[in-house]
């Protein structure tokens, strides 16, 4: 059985003070949920602060984006090592955002999930289609391609601490969800790619999270589809009730 994992995308959103009372009042809140794992990725600037205020809950910590090299000469960047060395243990990569305004493609998404496999973090690796790309009948051909490309040369053992995250571009911050239905079409699809790539064990282990405008009132039906385990939350997850309520789908 695949434990459902729910991870809250904060994107650019809190200074420091506000990222810790947000964590603050979310530990609290899900204190008892043992049946869902919970990720708060906050922006790099608050992981520390919210790592102290995580100690002794169940939270896991997750950043938004990760340089491919270790250290060196590349301003502005941030590294797997360094990612590890504030406690993180997830890392998003390959956000939707990342690939419309900062040049992300395939080939840099495989090469920041290596870096972060190769420190130990798992990588919530991202794919959707837009929904120009979506009515002209290419969602199947995006999503082949993203993750055929994304996850290239990745071995079996890697492939097991991959998370994948299905977000319809048109369903991001728009308020528009995707059927359970729709979803459940490009997760199935996506389960059957990893049956090709990887092997049944791993299709069936492998988790996929549906992102896209998910809210309490709509994440019960979502998580009900046999291959949607779980969700990426951006706005909802910016509410402690609401992205407990969603936790508590
Ligand atoms: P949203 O964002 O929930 O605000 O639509 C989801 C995401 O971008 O991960």
């Amino acid at each position: 059985m695949r434990t459902p994992i729910i991870a809250g995308n904060w994107k650019m959103f809190t200074v420091v003070e506000e990222a810790k009372a947000l964590v603050l009042a979310l530990k609290d809140l899900v204190k008892d949920v043992t049946n869902v794992e919970v990720v708060v990725c906050p922006p790099f600037i608050s992981l520390l602060a919210v790592k102290d205020v995580l100690a002794g809950s169940r939270i896991g910590l997750g950043a938004q984006n990760v340089y491919w090299e270790k250290n060196g000469a590349f301003t502005g960047e941030i590294s797997a090592p360094m990612l590890k060395s504030v406690g993180c243990t997830y890392v998003i990569i390959g956000h939707s955002e990342r690939r419309t305004y900062f040049g992300e493609t395939d080939e840099t998404v495989n090469k920041r999930v290596f870096a972060a496999l190769s420190e130990g973090l798992k990588p919530i690796v991202c794919v959707g289609e837009t929904l120009e790309e979506r009515e002209s009948g290419q969602t199947f051909d995006v999503i082949k391609r993203q993750i055929v490309g994304g996850l290239a040369n990745l071995s079996v053992e890697q492939m097991a601490s991959v998370v994948i995250a299905y977000e319809p571009v048109w369903a991001i911050g728009t308020g528009k969800t995707a059927t359970p239905a729709q979803a459940q079409e490009v997760h199935a699809f996506i389960r059957k790619l990893l049956n090709d790539i990887f092997g049944q064990t791993t299709a069936e282990a492998t988790r996929i999270q549906y992102g896209g405008s998910v809210k309490p009132d709509n994440a019960t039906e979502l998580m009900s589809q046999p291959d949607i385990d779980g969700a990426l939350v951006g706005g909802a997850s910016l509410k402690a009730d609401s992205f407990e309520k969603i936790i508590k789908f």
